[in-house]
């Protein structure tokens, strides 16, 4: 195919360090890209606030982002995905992909039994989008989902594995896999959870696939820049940003579990307000 050779960035958002889970994936799929990163992890965990709150802050993220001239937008965020992507679709004049279908995708595609275990933050669970997704892939299927609100903190804070880790993925899947033993998939609805990946396995259990949304999110991109965009040939000179709202050092020390010497230096970033939150 012929190659426009759109050498902007492609964007990637997440609350914090998760979304760094499916930038892995696309640097490995699409390593002749450039990518520019942001965590909100100053405002993270996105998963207990309002669906206002996460629309606005998503929104303000999003203006970054465009600010900075990417070509195409991952939302690499499922609360986010769940409660806005609607409107950032409306509000981004460049392709947006979600994390939510991908990984319904993913689920309904790993599955024997027709019955999937869904993990994820309280506001994706709230929204109800992986039922409906799921439903989409294959209206067949059976879907639990588990909310888990320690998940994210813990990973944030760098406890990715130990004893807090093992504890609190024990009290969560050990309950919802026990209500429902025909579960042989767990979905992992919330990009930071692929880090808490081996401990999460160990207490699932062999019996149980483990699957996450950022190598079918990959694939989405790739998808879409091949019929939209065309792909870039920097031929090895791709250009890697990273930037957070938070704390530098904490999100370096958490990103480079992800990208051990690929990481390149982190960026502290501070938003602009643009959408009010009260009347
Ligand atoms: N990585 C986000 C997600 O996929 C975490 C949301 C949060 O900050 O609670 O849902």
């Amino acid at each position: 195919m012929t190659t426009r050779a759109d050498r902007r960035p492609v964007g990637v958002f997440d609350s914090g360090v998760g979304g760094l889970t499916v930038l892995s994936e696309l640097r490995r799929r699409l390593p002749d890209e450039s990518t520019l990163y942001l965590g909100d992890n100053g405002r993270a965990p996105y998963g207990p606030r309002s669906a206002d709150e996460v629309r606005a802050f998503t929104s303000e993220c999003v203006a970054w982002l465009l600010g900075q001239d990417v070509k195409l937008l991952v939302v690499a965020c499922n609360t986010a995905t769940a409660q806005a992507l609607p409107l950032v679709r409306d509000q981004a004049d460049v392709p947006v992909v979600g994390v939510v279908r991908p990984g319904a995708v993913a689920a309904a595609a790993a599955t024997r039994s027709g019955h999937v275990g869904v993990v994820a933050t309280a506001g994706t669970v709230t929204s109800g989008a992986y039922p409906v997704a799921i439903g989409e892939a294959n209206p067949a299927m059976i879907v639990s989902q588990q909310a888990c609100p320690t998940l994210v903190p813990l990973v944030e804070a760098g406890k990715v594995e130990g004893p807090d880790a093992e504890r609190e993925v024990r009290g969560y899947l050990e309950p919802m896999l026990a209500e429902d033993p025909e579960i042989d998939t767990l979905l992992l609805g919330c990009t930071h959870y692929p880090l808490l990946r081996p401990t999460i396995e160990r207490v699932a259990g062999r019996g149980v696939a483990v699957v996450d949304s950022a190598f079918t999110t990959a694939i989405a991109v790739e998808d879409l820049l091949d019929a939209l965009l065309g792909r870039t040939d920097l031929s090895g000179s791709a250009r890697h940003r990273i930037a957070t709202t938070g704390d530098v050092a904490a999100f370096t020390g958490v990103a480079e579990r992800v990208f051990g010497d690929r990481l390149p230096g982190v960026e502290s970033v501070r938003l602009e307000a643009t959408v009010s939150l009260k009347a």
